[in-house]
């Protein structure tokens, strides 16, 4: 949600700046804008819609300098516009400022400047802040770190914020509190941004600079400083990920690309967490007296990363025989939830920047509840604050949409399922030792499919894209995957669509089913197929267009007009497999229907506001 880049070294900035806004466009993408200097003057230009308008304009202008800031918005206050993009400049010019997050005192706040003399050109609340610095700035002249200090402790909400005063020609200075910033530096500079593909390009030594912290970045050096203004030393961290994976290299979309990574990401994050054939969580930290004292299990998770907290708590209970409650983060922390100190709470997100699953996971931490967190992204506001810490190896994820890091994110809960089953006696050696060897197999049995179904699934979706609506159904597992394959469809199709438990169809929903309605039945689980077919049949006596999912050599000729089959696997891991034709057809619907498969409209990868 909102992107933030800057740069300040020895290169033009311009094509830094521009660049990297292009790597953290998934953030938002209503308007984005950049400020650069230039011989002591600070030259911004803003522009509604893409970046590719921007990058227009900027061209046009033949702005160039070698310090500057940027930024790509996702609207909150004030609707999408060139006045309410980014960068915001207090009233004479001193301050500039790109902000990611919300300030949520920001009328209270605007209402103390207009009484100073203050005006306002925007609706935003980001332009306060530049004026408060700015306030700050000129009543106390103690220089930027104190101005930046009082506009933190005045503010409330969430933000991080890249700052060019304008008497400082050779820093960008800059302040963190809920929204992610990491701060890279190489031989040719210092380079702010709110995500790593933006950095990637140039260095892979990173800073990670904390809550309630500032930083002043140089051509050659950046300094950290407390709320008081004392220096804090840092340590540089080198980030993995390869440049390649932030690239499209010849794909058409981020979105396919990632759908090709995933046996290889798959295969990547299931060894990270073997050992000689048998689930090693080491690494997690979680001793065994602690799974062995386990009460209750808490997942927290919002959209697709809620979905695998769905998968995971069929799998769990089931397997580990522990009680596993799952919530939507935004829900949890409104609920008042009454927490077993015993239990664990686990949170799911690929980015580690959730602003609710982050407020999930320190609601728990403030009840007493141990924490870990099941995360993509190292260094992670999520990464740093839980107790412990699963990493899956998806890699960067650029597309909105996630595939590749929601498939890590089932291995994580398989293994974590089967480590806690074995340590807590519910599972015996040959059934461990059977779901190990067919873990196994998942990164080929998805190339598999990818590589069988491609094809007939492009044509199915150039047949199905002038649809309106779509069911999917299931039971159990398949359940916890017709919601994941739902929100696919809608988010990135704009086909209105909706998951059912198969059984809960009779309860309403059948009344939507007519002529030609898409149904997707997924029947994966053995003990419980013959009651799934039953709804899919019933939908069919009144007219659904049904297309199955299901194991080789079932038979659904009664039922099914599509069928899909996927190779077979032990009953708890499908979900692997059944994904995959879901996220291909709602990417092929989407290519049919012309639509920006990466960017769907009104979404953000990271959604770092309430
Ligand atoms: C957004 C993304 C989803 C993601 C969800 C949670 O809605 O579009 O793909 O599942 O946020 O994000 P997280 O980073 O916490 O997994």
């Amino acid at each position: 949600m909102c992107g933030i880049v800057g740069y300040n070294g020895n290169k033009d900035c311009v094509e830094i700046l521009l660049d990297g806004l292009s790597k953290l466009e998934y953030r938002g993408y209503d308007s984005a804008g950049i400020a650069v200097r230039k011989d002591g003057n600070i030259e911004v230009v803003k522009e509604k819609g893409k970046l590719a308008n921007l990058r227009e304009k900027v061209e046009k202008k033949k702005m160039t300098g070698n310090c500057g800031i940027g930024h790509t918005r996702w609207a909150t206050h004030g609707e999408p516009s060139e006045n309410n993009a980014h960068p915001h400049i207090s009233n004479d010019g001193s301050v500039t400022v790109v902000h990611n997050g919300i300030i949520e005192n920001y009328q209270e706040l605007r209402a103390k400047l207009e009484r100073h003399g203050y005006t306002f050109y925007s609706e935003t609340d980001t332009e306060i802040v530049a004026n408060l610095l700015d306030y700050y700035y000129k009543k106390y002249k103690l220089g930027p770190i104190d101005a930046i200090a009082k506009t933190m402790v005045r503010v409330r909400g969430s933000y991080a914020l890249g700052i060019l005063f304008e008497e400082y020609p050779d820093d960008i200075w800059v302040a963190r509190k809920d929204s992610p910033m990491i701060i890279g530096t190489d031989k040719d500079g210092s380079y702010i941004a709110s995500d790593v593909p933006a950095l990637l390009k140039y260095t892979n030594q990173v800073y990670y600079i904390d809550n309630l912290e500032m930083a002043c970045l140089k051509k050659d050096s950046v300094t950290f400083y407390d709320l008081n203004g004392d220096e804090i030393k840092k340590e540089l961290k080198t980030i993995e990920w390869d440049i390649a994976s932030a690239e499209k290299e010849g794909y058409e979309h981020f979105m396919i690309k990632e759908i090709h990574e995933q046996p290889e990401v798959i295969g990547k994050t299931l060894n990270s967490l073997m050992v000689d054939d048998k689930i090693d969580l080491s690494k997690v930290g979680l001793s065994e007296k602690e799974i062995k004292d386990i009460s209750q299990i808490y997942i927290i998770a919002c959209g697709s990363a809620y979905h695998v907290g769905v998968c995971a708590q069929y799998i769990l209970e089931d397997l580990a025989k522990i009680p596993v409650r799952v919530d939507v983060a935004s829900e949890f922390r409104y609920r008042k939830p009454i927490l077993d100190k015993k239990g664990l709470a686990i949170v799911i997100s690929q980015s580690g920047e959730t602003a609710d699953t982050l407020a999930a996971l320190r609601e728990c931490k403030e009840m007493g509840v141990k924490t870990l967190g099941i995360i993509n992204v190292v260094g992670s506001s999520i990464a740093r604050e839980a107790d412990h810490v699963l990493y899956t190896l998806a890699g960067p994820e650029i597309a909105v949409a996630t595939t590749k890091a929601y498939s890590t994110q089932l291995i994580a809960s398989y293994a974590l399922a089967l480590e806690f089953a074995k340590v807590r006696g519910t599972i015996d050696n040959k059934e461990y030792n059977e779901i190990i060897n067919e873990l196994k197999t998942i990164p080929e049995k998805v190339q598999s499919i990818i590589d069988k179904e491609i094809d007939d699934i492009q044509k199915l979706a150039s047949k199905l894209c002038n649809l309106d609506d779509a069911f999917f159904i299931g039971r159990n597992l398949d359940y916890a995957i017709a919601l994941e394959g739902s929100l696919k469809l809608k988010e990135i199709s704009y086909i209105h669509s909706e998951a059912y438990a198969a059984g809960e169809l009779k309860h309403g929903t059948i009344s939507l089913i007519e002529d030609n309605t898409l149904v997707i039945g997924l029947a994966t689980q053995e003990e419980i197929f013959e009651k799934t077919i039953s709804n899919m049949v019933e939908v069919k006596s009144r007219g659904a267009y049904v297309v199955c999912v299901v194991p080789e050599g079932s038979d659904v000729s009664k039922v099914s007009e599509y069928t899909i089959e996927i190779p077979k696997t032990n009953k708890y891991l499908y979900s692997s497999l059944v994904v995959i034709p879901l996220q291909l057809l709602s990417y092929y619907i989407s290519c049919a229907k012309g639509l920006d498969v990466d960017k769907p409209r009104n979404l953000a990868k990271s959604v770092t506001v309430e």
